[in-house]
């Protein structure tokens, strides 16, 4: 990483989906308040999510990154927090299990609140108004003065993530996660379903193995990491004004770390090679995801790996493809050809909700189950032939039982999603959905972990 850089250089280039601060005092206040407060993690833990993700780039693991589309301040709750992580841990455990592989877990949690858009602004009535960009940076309300970007957000933002990762840091290291709980994790709002019994099967099989383990000395008494778990916290690195607040030097080394979750990552609308997102991404040591949407070849693909990731650390860059379902194999193959020849060891995630957004006919946002699912079975399709490994899944979910995806065994229909819509921008898989696509991937997972075994 070039000695020069400095975490206000992206302010010189071109940037795009932020907002225009009209009182640049107000901004620089908040802005300075936020420098002086603790940064939320440290370099050490960004060091050791890489080298994790390094196991997932090189097939020895898998990764498992979802939370919400974008956090609220409206719904901002322990109980929410630990609906989300409970659901994260049986999809872990599913997934683990099933996939025979350790399975690395980041939330979407403590840090995602801004929201790039495709529109700048939203008419209702005959009324234009400039868009929605997550509650760090205007109101979700549809009014003028909600509307209108509030660099004081940030310090409410900044104060939800570290009260949200103090829980999730209580509940991984402080006996929620022990894997003697695994009955414990499921939500009442699943129980009953079909996705529930086989969960609870599989559970029994686990505390079964336990016991078996325990007689023969091996438990959680002396065995310390099977009573807690490594979570990660990330979120798109869009408000850079924020990011460059909680940037923060590392004192041993001298490196510059993102102090504002574990991973950040680039979204497909921010990618540009020269652009501010890039530049700043590029001078922090966190894990960096890149979103790969359908515009995106070869070309630009390698170049943006050689300012991510110039020293080709295994576990620096995740590249999550998002193509939409059907559309997989027109992108996917020659990208990992082109990585594949010049030899850049990346994570590949497929993030199969941004491609597959669609406007039931009820005039609702939403996501069909199926075709969610469709784009995971063609991700994990196209790594066979193509030799290389399926490395990880990224999902919009909630633990909370909302009705805004259609689909799924307990078939949320196009008149359901009226029903519990509460997501404050793009629908999520609910608790149910989500433990049923883990059981799903958990099979493709299997095959992929087999296949591996066999040739080595
Ligand atoms: C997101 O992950 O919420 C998002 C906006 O994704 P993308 O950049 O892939 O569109
Ligand atoms: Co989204």
């Amino acid at each position: 990483m070039a000695n020069t850089w400095n975490k206000s250089d992206w302010r010189s280039k071109p940037r795009v989906q932020m907002p225009e601060y009209l009182d640049k005092s107000a901004l620089n206040a908040a802005t300075e308040r936020l420098a002086s407060y603790p940064p939320l993690v440290f370099a050490g833990e960004a060091r050791r999510l890489t080298r994790q993700l390094g196991e997932v780039a090189n097939g020895n693991a898998f990764l498992l990154q979802g939370g919400d589309c974008a956090e609220s301040f409206a719904e901002f709750s322990a109980d929410m927090i630990r609906d989300t992580y409970k659901v994260m841990l049986q999809m872990a455990v599913v997934l683990t299990f099933g996939g025979k592989t350790p399975v690395v877990k980041i939330g979407r949690m403590a840090g995602q609140f801004a929201k790039p858009r495709s529109a700048d602004y939203e008419t209702v009535d005959g009324v234009e108004l400039p868009s929605y960009r997550g509650d760090i940076i205007n109101g979700f309300e549809f009014g003028k003065e909600s509307r209108i970007p509030d660099p004081d957000r940030m310090l409410r933002a900044y104060t939800q993530a570290a009260a949200s990762l103090n829980l999730l840091r209580a509940f991984s290291q402080g006996g929620f996660a022990d894997i003697k709980r695994v009955h414990s994790w499921t939500l009442e709002s699943t129980k009953g379903a079909t996705e529930y019994e086989e969960y609870h099967a599989l559970a029994s099989k686990i505390s079964e193995s336990l016991e078996f383990m325990e007689a023969a000395g091996v438990s959680g008494k002396t065995v310390d990491s099977m009573k807690r778990v490594d979570f990660y916290t990330s979120h798109e690195a869009l408000l850079l004004e924020y990011e460059e607040a909680l940037c923060r030097q590392d004192s041993l080394t001298g490196q510059w770390v993102a102090g504002s979750g574990h991973m950040i990552w680039i979204g497909d609308r921010t990618r540009q090679p020269d652009g501010a997102h890039v530049e700043f991404c590029k001078g922090v040591i966190n894990p960096i995801g890149l979103k790969c949407g359908p515009t995106i070849t070869p070309d630009d693909l390698l170049g943006l790996i050689d300012s991510l990731n110039p020293e080709n650390e295994a576990g620096r860059l995740t590249l999550i493809a998002r193509f939409g379902a059907g559309k997989v194999a027109d992108h996917l193959p020659a990208l990992i050809r082109a990585v594949e020849a010049e030899g850049r060891k990346v994570v590949w995630s497929c993030d199969p909700m941004h491609g597959n957004t669609v406007k039931s006919a009820s005039g609702y946002k939403t996501r069909p189950f199926d075709k969610v699912l469709a784009e995971v079975q063609e991700f994990f399709q196209i790594h066979k032939s193509e030799g290389t490994h399926a490395g990880g899944v990224h999902f919009e979910m909630t633990g909370k039982d909302v009705t805004e995806c259609v689909g799924g065994l307990r078939a949320v229909s196009d008149e359901d999603l009226s029903s519990r819509y509460h997501t404050a921008c793009d629908p999520r898989l609910n608790a149910s959905q989500s433990l049923e696509l883990a059981f799903l991937v958990a099979r493709e997972l299997g095959a992929q972990t087999e296949s591996r075994r066999i040739a080595v």
